[in-house]
């Protein structure tokens, strides 16, 4: 449990607050453990009809904690409470809705493909700067934004790490709404307590069928976690890493490659 994480229940909805505004909302180990056990638990629990994630202090994720990142950059697997998570996100039972202020980064991002709805304020920006960081697409963001976005949108944020603003992903596909940062919160919340008035049963089975087999996804998953386990270990990945926290661009040049 962290306090970087705020769990509260309220009207059928369990809201998943991140809470860590200093660091941007970044995710540590313990942040993916606490979400991922309240996900697990609000899935079993009857009072819980569906889950909201949200950021907090205009910010929705900066993604992993690249500290983390450059702690396990020397392991063999990706770390277990990441994969846990991610492991999970395909598997979710009850419907999730996510409000997005600032910057989602990274698995900010990838996580909102397995929403049920997004909403937005005017200052979402979207970025998945994977090739940056000499990693590889996660949590089959690699299968499923070409899905939904196309492959030529998906490419520039995926490959060229372009950040998209709330009004593309609106035509993406991805975001329902952009609302003023004010109404976020409310929007989000009226949402999920609609649809937790919906026949539960019902809605668990419109859901199944909507989303169709969870295999292919978890397939993916487990398929780029490979790769990215080996390309955490990479020279390439610990230069990112430790440019960032040293906020200077990064010098790949010096690095010696396959040819
Ligand atoms: N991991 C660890 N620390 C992070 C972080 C991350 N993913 N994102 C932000 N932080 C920290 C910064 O190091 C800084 O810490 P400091 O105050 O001790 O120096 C603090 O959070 C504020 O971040 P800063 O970069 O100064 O804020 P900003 O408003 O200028 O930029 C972001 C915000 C989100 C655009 C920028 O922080 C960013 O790009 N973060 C990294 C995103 C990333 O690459 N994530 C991994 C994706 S796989």
């Amino acid at each position: 449990m962290t306090d970087d994480v705020q769990i509260s229940l309220a009207d059928g909805v369990q809201t998943i607050r991140l809470n860590r505004a200093a660091k941007k909302n970044a995710l540590t180990a313990a942040m993916y453990a606490t979400m991922t056990d309240a996900i697990e638990q609000g899935d079993a629990n009857p009072a819980v009809a569906a889950h909201v994630i949200l950021g907090s202090g205009g910010v929705f994720s900066s993604g992993n904690d690249i500290n983390d990142f450059l702690a396990t950059a020397h392991g063999v697997s990706v770390p277990t409470h990441v994969l846990r998570f991610i492991r999970l996100l395909p598997r979710i039972a009850k419907p999730v809705i996510a409000g997005v202020d600032g910057p989602a980064v990274g698995i900010g991002t990838t996580l909102l493909f397995h929403c049920d709805l997004v909403y937005a304020t005017p200052s979402a920006v979207f970025a998945t700067p994977f090739l940056d960081l000499g990693l590889v697409p996660e949590a089959a963001s690699s299968l499923l934004m070409p899905a939904r976005m196309g492959y030529a949108r998906a490419f520039e944020m995926l490959a060229l790490g372009a950040p998209f603003p709330a009004s593309r992903m609106v035509e993406a596909g991805l975001i329902n709404a952009i609302v003023p940062a004010s109404d976020l919160d409310a929007k989000v919340m009226e949402a999920a307590v609609a649809l937790a008035a919906k026949p539960p049963e019902a809605l668990k089975a419109a859901r199944r069928l909507m989303r169709g087999d969870p295999s292919e996804i978890i397939k993916r998953t487990d398929a780029e976690a490979v790769t990215f386990a080996e390309r955490l270990a990479s020279p390439e990945a610990r230069e990112a890493f430790q440019a960032f926290l040293e906020k200077r661009p990064p010098d790949f040049s010096k690095l010696k490659t396959s040819g």
